[in-house]
């Protein structure tokens, strides 16, 4: 860990960096600028009063991830400095699951999800991709237009743990929009989070009663013994941690595909794989912009900065992409269609899935459901065309997300029952 005298204070004078402001949805870049004019670690606010340390250096967000001795995922001590009506509380406050535990009680957790997620076979998540891909298709491709947002990535990401849930599809619609509340970190947070806590509970009671084929039967069944209580927190986060963040993924990546005419017509003739633009979006639009969130033990100085504990340290993955490629990230630029086969010249640098203990343990499933989503829809609907330009799409608040509000195309009307079209 790089350290640098106490004395070091890099916010005595810096007013922290506004990431819950409406401008930071409509461009975050220049406060990532801001921020990194302060140095590896910069001094930010998540909501009005709540200040977090921001850390934009890759060198300071690796140091941090892997720094167990120093910093912890328990945001207990910070937790009660904040109000009970805070907006961030539902995606900070702690929970007994993975993502705020330490040491073995990490483990424990983290492995029984592993263990549970390494059970669900590939041909298997593909399938279940194609059926709920059929179904949204079904549902709004006779219409000939359509919100890929609202009608596609969102409800198709909750179809899909519905279905690995063991839940019937009527269920998607209460998932998505309480969770789509909860993510904005705004006036309806708690009551997104409550809704979303109801939808859980409801579920681990069912699969206690009565198990079956799915992840929460998996979990209660695991040989870590879990109780009922610990596996409704396990799904709780899984649901959180991978329903926003992937449906975010596919829809940026749709976005930056049918914003580039080119792009799109190699991708539609199979010569650039969709994996790129999975890839791109990982690089310069990331959709879990900024977490990561630890919280030092004892006050510590690092990288330049004095932290003091129980304050947030956030890892802004968004501002690490400015940092790989100063101009490439900015804005709406598309990058130009590679070779078929070549390999995407940063593919190596983001740090998107995070590092360390707490890095995601769902890469592989998240990267073939996004894939297998867009090259599904792309199949059924190969003239899809975006209504608006690119640079006029609107993203929705939250310091932590980069979500799109809404991806308006349109396209030749199909019905999954018409022939000649996937199936
Ligand atoms: C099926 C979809 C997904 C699931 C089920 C999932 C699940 C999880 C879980 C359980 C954790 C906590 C791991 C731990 O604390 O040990 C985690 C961490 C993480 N995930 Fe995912 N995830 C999914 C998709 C994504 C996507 C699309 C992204 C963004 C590209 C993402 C980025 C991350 C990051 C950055 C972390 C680390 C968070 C931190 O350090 O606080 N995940 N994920």
């Amino acid at each position: 860990m790089t350290t640098h005298s106490p004395d070091r204070h890099v916010f005595a004078r810096s007013a922290p960096v506004r990431l819950w402001e409406d401008g930071f949805a409509l461009d975050p870049y220049p406060y990532y600028e801001a921020l990194r004019a302060q140095g590896p670690v910069g001094w930010g606010e998540l909501a009005p009063g709540v200040p977090a340390y921001v850390v934009t250096c890759r060198r300071a967000a690796l140091d941090l991830l892997h720094d167990t001795d120093t910093f912890s995922h328990d945001p207990r001590p910070w937790e009660s400095t904040v109000a009970d009506d805070s907006p961030v509380l539902g995606m900070m406050r702690w929970r007994p699951n993975t993502l705020f535990a330490d040491g073995a009680a990490h483990a424990r957790y983290r492995t029984s999800l592993i263990d549970t997620f390494d059970r669900i076979e590939p041909h298997d998540l593909r399938a279940r991709v194609h059926r709920a891909v059929r179904v949204l298709v079904g549902r709004f491709g006779p219409e000939g237009r359509a919100d890929l947002v609202g009608e596609f990535t969102r409800p198709l990401m909750a179809l899909v743990f519905n279905d690995l849930f063991g839940l019937p599809d009527s269920h998607g619609d209460r998932l998505h929009v309480a969770l789509g509340k909860m993510m904005e970190g705004g006036a309806e947070a708690a009551e997104g989070e409550a809704e979303f806590g109801g939808y859980v509970l409801e579920l681990i009671a069912a699969k206690t009663e009565r198990r079956g084929e799915d992840l929460p039967s998996r979990l209660l069944d695991h040989p870590a013994g879990l109780t009922a209580e610990e596996v409704t927190w396990q799904v709780f986060l899984t649901l959180g941690a991978g329903y926003e963040p992937t449906a975010n993924l596919v829809s940026n990546a749709l976005s930056r595909i049918l914003g580039n005419p080119r792009y799109y017509s190699t991708l539609t003739s199979g010569a650039r794989p969709v994996t790129d633009a999975v890839t791109e979006v990982l690089h310069h639009e990331t959709p879990l912009a900024n977490y990561g969130i630890h919280y030092a033990r004892r006050p510590v100085s690092f990288h330049g900065a004095w932290i003091r504990a129980a304050v947030p340290v956030v890892v802004s993955y968004g501002a690490l992409a400015l940092q790989d490629d100063p101009q490439g990230s900015r804005g709406p630029a598309v990058a130009e269609p590679q070779a078929p086969g070549r390999r995407h010249p940063r593919d190596a640098s983001h740090l998107s899935w995070s590092a360390g203990p707490h890095a995601c343990p769902v890469r592989q499933h998240t990267l073939l459901i996004a894939t297998e989503a867009i090259e599904r829809l792309t199949q059924w609907l190969p003239d899809l065309e975006p209504v608006l330009p690119r640079e006029r799409l609107t993203w929705r608040p939250g310091p932590f997300h980069r979500s799109l509000t809404s991806l308006p195309v349109r396209f030749s009307p199909r019905s999954p029952d018409q022939p000649g079209v996937a199936s």
